[in-house]
């Protein structure tokens, strides 16, 4: 059978977009297709963690034999991560909201010929910064993901202190690498204590592979 490095762990992975209500049929949202949080997730699950993924809405299946939690906003997906703590790794792959619409109208907005209705908008939570100061409750391991465009090492190493995460999986989506919805990602992993790997071109599920296997050095006991 394979090795599960990773058996008895709990990992808690975030995946996807978060739809923030403007009315009951429009929102606002972040392109996100959830390939790589869903790839993250199945890849500690094949390690043998036992996986909690918190989703937003996506098109992809859940991923078999992984407990999968179904959110539409920031607040929801904030929500369930608290309730599914413990955890030992925290991996936050979600592309959330910034915002979410201020008074979302419970009723559909109606065109009426005057203006356009004004959306006004109020900050999201910080996911992944809030878990990580999340105190006795913090994951042991907790690694976020940042999307730039350019000078990506850099912006990502400062997201990384901001935000209290321990590792930081850095990617380029300037529109020439066709990162969005494609299959393959280009990243870099950037750990805090200073740790730094440039990731060749790769596809998303072995990009998925090569941080669980990292993850699970990370945890593997000390050699005698
Ligand atoms: O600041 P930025 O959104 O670029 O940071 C990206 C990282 O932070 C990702 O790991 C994302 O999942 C996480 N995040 C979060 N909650 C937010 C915004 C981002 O967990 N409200």
């Amino acid at each position: 059978a394979a090795p599960k490095p990773l058996a008895g762990r709990h990992a808690l992975v975030t995946s996807g977009p978060t739809h923030e209500p403007i009315d009951p049929v429009r929102y606002i949202a972040n392109r996100s297709s959830g390939k790589q949080g869903h790839a993250v997730a199945a890849a500690l699950a094949d390690l043998g963690a036992r996986v909690t993924l918190v989703t937003g809405p996506v098109t992809l299946s859940d991923p078999s034999g992984i407990e999968t939690i179904k959110v539409e906003t920031a607040a929801e997906m904030l929500a369930a991560c608290r309730r599914a703590l413990p955890a030992d790794i925290f991996v936050a792959a979600a592309a959330v909201a910034d915002w979410r619409v201020a008074g979302e109208a419970d009723r559909k907005l109606k065109k009426d010929g005057g203006l356009p209705p004004p959306l006004r908008l109020a900050e999201n939570p910080d996911i992944l910064a809030t878990l990580a100061a999340a105190g006795p409750d913090r994951p042991h391991l907790v690694i976020g993901f940042a999307a730039e465009t350019n000078d990506v090492v850099a912006y990502a190493r400062a997201k990384l202190a901001r935000k209290g995460c321990d590792w930081i999986v850095a990617n380029d989506v300037s529109p020439a690498t066709g990162t969005f919805g494609g299959d393959s990602n280009t990243v870099h992993l950037i750990r805090r204590d200073g740790g730094e790997e440039a990731w060749p071109p790769l596809a998303k599920a072995e990009v998925a592979r090569r941080l669980a296997r990292a993850v699970a050095a990370r945890f593997a006991p000390a050699a005698p």
